[in-house]
């Protein structure tokens, strides 16, 4: 599949450029919401914090640890897990208006000691080897270029027996129309995802940066149906629709191309090929978390 090669400046831009409104579609936090459970979720706020609370779940750890948060967005997770584990965490994001909106957040709900947020690049984090207990990346691999690289580097700042989890869609199969093709190509050009891997491929990519796989879900068929999944494609497309700001605006498309995008977008609906997989994984050596 052909993706578009943008580099971390490009991606920084585009954040930057819709972190106001971003949030509006959906929901709190940058991620997808899970609607599945025994209680159906009644707003895109609460299947969003369930989809956090999903992750949550595999990442091990004590109170008064130090957990980094790769690709922070705009803060709400990174509050979400300091305040349910009484944790201390550092959120990372390339997008400097992220994190302006993320330290104001976190002020304003007197978070200030216990979550900070600063502008660096995933590849190449800027703490030292072994500095953090745990570490949590959602939905943001899909903007770097090789998930080996950045594994490895969080697995570098992560001390032995150190938790991760993370969320990533994934493909479930390569076999799609040349229409579904086309527009999934498209998607992943305008919203600037760079690499979406096979997921059999995803058990080995964590052994080679070192990490031990806990627990692998694909909730790709429990996604919003607001927004993007397999059964939720045409929805986007509506909601998109609403929102020209993020799509025609950002993007400078005429009317005709936005159309022609937002048709394709919705020819995605029933597609089986993306997956969207919950990761629990840990480094060798002494667990220290109890959650
Ligand atoms: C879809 S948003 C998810 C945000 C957040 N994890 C959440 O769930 O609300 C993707 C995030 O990845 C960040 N990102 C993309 N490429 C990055 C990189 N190379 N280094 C650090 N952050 C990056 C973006 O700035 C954005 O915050």
């Amino acid at each position: 599949m052909t993706m578009g090669k943008a580099t971390p400046d490009e991606i920084a831009s585009a954040y930057d450029g819709i972190a106001d409104n971003l949030g509006e579609v959906l929901g709190s936090s940058l991620h997808m919401g899970y609607w599945g459970g025994p209680e159906p979720a009644l707003t895109i706020e609460d299947a969003s914090h369930r989809m956090t609370d999903l992750i949550m779940d595999g990442l091990d750890t004590s109170p008064g640890q130090r957990v980094i948060d790769i690709g922070c967005g705009t803060g709400s997770p990174a509050m979400r897990l300091a305040r349910a584990r009484n944790v201390t965490v550092v959120g990372v994001t390339i997008s400097g208006v992220q994190v302006d909106i993320a330290t104001e957040r976190a002020a304003a709900e007197g978070l200030s000691d216990q979550v900070s947020f600063q502008r660096a690049n995933a590849m190449e984090l800027p703490f030292p080897d072994a500095s953090f207990d745990a570490a949590w990346a959602i939905e943001c691999l899909l903007h770097m270029p090789d998930r080996l690289t950045v594994l490895r580097e969080i697995a570098r700042v992560l001390r032995p027996g150190g938790s991760l989890a993370l969320s990533d869609p994934v493909l479930r199969s390569p076999h799609m129309t040349g229409e579904q093709r086309e527009a999934l190509d498209r998607y992943y050009d305008l919203f600037k995802v760079v690499n979406v891997p096979p997921i059999d491929d995803y058990p080995g990519i964590l052994r080679d940066s070192g990490f031990q796989l806990d627990r692998m879900t694909d909730v790709g068929d429990h996604l919003d149906p607001h927004r993007w999944g397999p059964r939720g494609w045409r929805v986007l497309s509506e909601s998109l629709r609403q929102n020209p700001a993020l799509t025609a605006d950002k993007y400078g498309l005429t009317p005709e191309q936005h159309d022609a995008f937002l048709t394709g977008l919705a020819s995605m609906e029933g597609l089986p090929a993306q997956g969207y997989l919950l990761v629990s994984a840990h480094l060798a050596g002494a667990r220290g978390g109890s959650r």
